[in-house]
């Protein structure tokens, strides 16, 4: 019998590779990139070996898609935004057995999902950057392997991915895998102005975003997820929720209609080149 052992909303922001970097930025993010290495560390603790990444940073236009290859390993530099991610190496194990059975549970619920294990279908750096750091130092017989799961759903239903979350949640159970869950993707979302882009690295865009993130933070922090998950397509609608905030609603999937457990905010709300980030976990 399987089990998920950790489940986590996390930042990856690419600003935590420049923090590493020498010069201006050397050190920015070196909360949230503490906050990684605290979650990976907790993970392997409670027994995992699979990280499961919701990756709002990988886009599809049409069904849910799993990336279950047998091996990840490239060198990766970001298309999105090269001055960030610069030729960042990785090499990670995969599990395919874990993504073809959460695809057979989530077909057979209706919800139309694809395991790929395809050489040259490479990882996103919203997969890439939680295992960077959450891998960093560690041994190599302590790795995590790794699957990765589309979370910037162009055409979907916030509840559909509820659903799916759900799916997920039963997979695992009837898996051989003690599974790390994690919804890489921001607060909210409105990346700042071009003219404003330097002046905002370390800030929101707008007041009413952080306001909102502030709020949606302290329902966090007292398990109000019922009443979260009934705003969370408004939230995701007004604040530019990245990748729609569909890791986010398939996080409460997999927590459950019941759940009403505090979270633990293991980094604080921080404003990044005008998005909201967090690392936040949602004990079990
Ligand atoms: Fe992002």
């Amino acid at each position: 019998m399987g089990e998920i052992v950790l489940a986590a909303k996390v930042t990856h922001v690419p600003s935590m590779y420049l923090s590493e970097q020498p010069g201006q930025h050397h050190g920015c993010r070196a909360e949230a990139i503490a906050g990684h290495k605290e979650i990976g560390r907790r993970a392997r603790e409670l027994g995992a070996d699979v990280a499961l990444v919701f990756d709002t940073h990988w886009l599809v236009n049409s069904g849910y898609h799993i990336n279950c290859s047998n091996h990840f390993e490239g060198i990766y530099t970001s298309n999105e935004l090269p001055h960030f991610i610069q030729d960042m190496a990785y090499n990670y194990a995969g599990c395919p057995d874990l993504g073809e059975l959460i695809a057979t549970e989530a077909n057979r619920s209706d919800i139309r999902t694809m395991a790929h294990n395809i050489k040259s279908l490479k990882l996103e750096y919203g997969t890439l950057v939680p295992m960077r750091y959450m891998h960093m130092g560690v041994p190599e017989e302590q790795a995590l392997k790794v699957v990765s799961i589309a979370a910037w759903d162009a055409w979907h239903d916030l509840n559909e991915s509820i659903k799916f979350g759900e799916a997920i949640r039963r997979a695992i159970k009837v898996s051989n895998h003690n599974v790390m869950v994690l919804a890489s993707g921001s607060l909210s979302h409105r990346f700042s102005d071009n003219s404003d882009a330097m002046e905002n690295m370390h800030r929101w865009t707008r007041e009413f975003d952080r306001q909102m993130d502030i709020r949606v933070v302290e329902m966090w922090r007292q398990g109000h997820f019922k009443e979260f998950r009934t705003m969370l397509p408004e939230y995701a609608q007004h604040c530019y929720g990245e990748g729609g905030m569909h890791d986010t609603a398939m996080l409460l999937g997999v927590l459950g209609e019941e759940y009403d457990t505090p979270a633990e905010i293991l980094t604080e709300p921080f404003g990044s080149s005008g998005t909201g980030q967090i690392n936040a976990i949602f004990p079990l």
